[in-house]
């Protein structure tokens, strides 16, 4: 039986600012933020959006009628979430009009969350063939105004549905995973800013990703010359690249450039985007699928994903045959380019607005994401 990600969209809110804006006002040289890490612009998340929202905006862009009758779980994956005891899976089972006779939890692992729910989704359909498994990754990456983390600051979602005989990508039951407990990045209850030592993670992402990749070769037999292309979890597109770095001269010289060359393609909507946690893997998947040029149906892709503390795995898909059809590369373009770009203040304003969650606030947020796409807009530095 063959099982994978049969369709996935991507959502990310309507406003952006220029992180060359915002190296000329924090004080630093633009190049720092847009080669040194690799970003060019960041989601900047207005107060009527949360995860529920945006992972409700992604999944709503693949739901179709018998999707929404077979769907028997939803997986939400988050470590923004809005709620300590209620999983946003049960507010998106509503407002997608999903059947309630199905299963909804959500996950927590840093960034890494995403990946285990891919791989649950993965398990489940092969014990029930005929089910689809509705796997959402949303997040808001917040490290405060002015600290070193904000330039890798980001947010949005990305929703997939995994079932029997995809129509993108199959798993191929090759994982290899490793966690260990490291102080690298953490959340305390009481606060909406992560503590992290981005040095400290960087490394331990670096450390990780080696390490499985020689369990990876060991355990498969593959080498580097296996793959068309690599999906990294992107804190900032520049991680990705370290990471390949330390492996990429295992492979020959035309291999070498086809890798990084898709290396690029998967990094091009995180740059506009910044960091969405657990989604950023699977917008770098999402990314190299749409703007890679010579991907073909049944060469392999590696995925690695991280979520600091730290936890991280690593493992390959094949694409499908007709694949190219069901990439969503235009509306993913389309969506990036139609974003309004805020000014610094507007962005710290609404940075400082977000909301702290309650119950009512989240209701409120999570019944306006059908309006988010089709009523809010920005003019002239005011809401409409
Ligand atoms: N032109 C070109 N490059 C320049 C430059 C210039 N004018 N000035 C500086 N640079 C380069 C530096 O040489 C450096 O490159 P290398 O990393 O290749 O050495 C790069 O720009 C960044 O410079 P610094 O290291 O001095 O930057 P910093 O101290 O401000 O920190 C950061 C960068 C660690 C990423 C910080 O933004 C941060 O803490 N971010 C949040 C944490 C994070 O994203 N960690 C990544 C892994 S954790 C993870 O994966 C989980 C997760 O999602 C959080």
């Amino acid at each position: 039986m063959i099982i994978g990600i049969d369709k996935m969209a991507s959502y990310t809110p309507e406003f952006a600012l220029d992180l060359t804006t915002l190296a000329l006002a924090r004080g630093d040289e633009p190049e720092k933020y847009t080669i040194g890490i690799g970003q060019n612009k960041q989601a900047v998340i207005p107060n009527f959006e949360d995860v529920v929202t945006m992972g409700v905006n992604a999944a709503r862009k693949i739901l179709t009628v018998a999707d929404r009758e077979q769907i028997d779980m939803v997986i939400f994956a988050t470590e923004s979430g809005i709620d300590n005891s209620k999983s946003a899976a049960i507010y998106a089972q509503r407002l997608l009009g999903l059947s309630s006779f199905s299963r909804t939890i959500e996950l927590k692992q840093a960034c890494y969350a995403g990946t285990y729910g891919l791989m649950q989704a993965n398990d489940y359909v092969k014990a029930h063939p005929d089910k689809r498994v509705l796997v959402i990754a949303s997040d808001i990456a917040r490290y405060g105004i002015a600290t070193p983390g904000e330039v890798t600051q980001g947010g949005g979602a990305i929703a997939m549905i995994v079932s029997q005989d995809p129509k993108l990508l199959a798993f191929n039951d090759d994982s290899v995973y490793m966690s260990q407990d490291v102080a690298d990045f953490w959340r305390p209850l009481d606060r909406t800013e992560a503590i992290v030592d981005g040095h400290l993670s960087t490394d331990i992402y670096k450390e990780m990703f080696l390490t499985l990749w020689q369990r990876y070769k060991q355990n498969t037999n593959k080498t580097l010359n296996d793959f068309a292309g690599f999906a990294f979890h992107l804190p900032y597109t520049k991680m990705g690249k370290k990471a390949l770095d330390q492996i990429i001269d295992e492979a020959h010289d035309g291999q070498r450039q086809r890798l990084l060359a898709n290396l690029e393609a998967s990094q091009l909507f995180s740059r506009e985007v910044g960091n969405l946690y657990t989604g950023s893997v699977y917008l770098s998947l999402l990314s190299l699928i749409s703007n890679s040029s010579d991907l073909l149906p049944g060469e392999q892709l590696a995925i690695f994903s991280y979520g600091s503390g730290a936890e991280a795995e690593l493992y390959s898909v094949t694409l499908q045959k007709d694949f190219h059809q069901y990439v969503p590369a235009d509306e993913t373009k389309a969506m990036l380019a139609q974003r309004h770009e805020v000014t610094v203040a507007e962005y710290e304003t609404m940075f400082n607005a977000q909301l702290h969650h309650s119950y009512g606030e989240s209701q409120t947020a999570a019944n306006s994401a059908r309006k988010t796409v089709q009523f809010w807009g920005w003019r002239d530095g005011q809401r409409i």
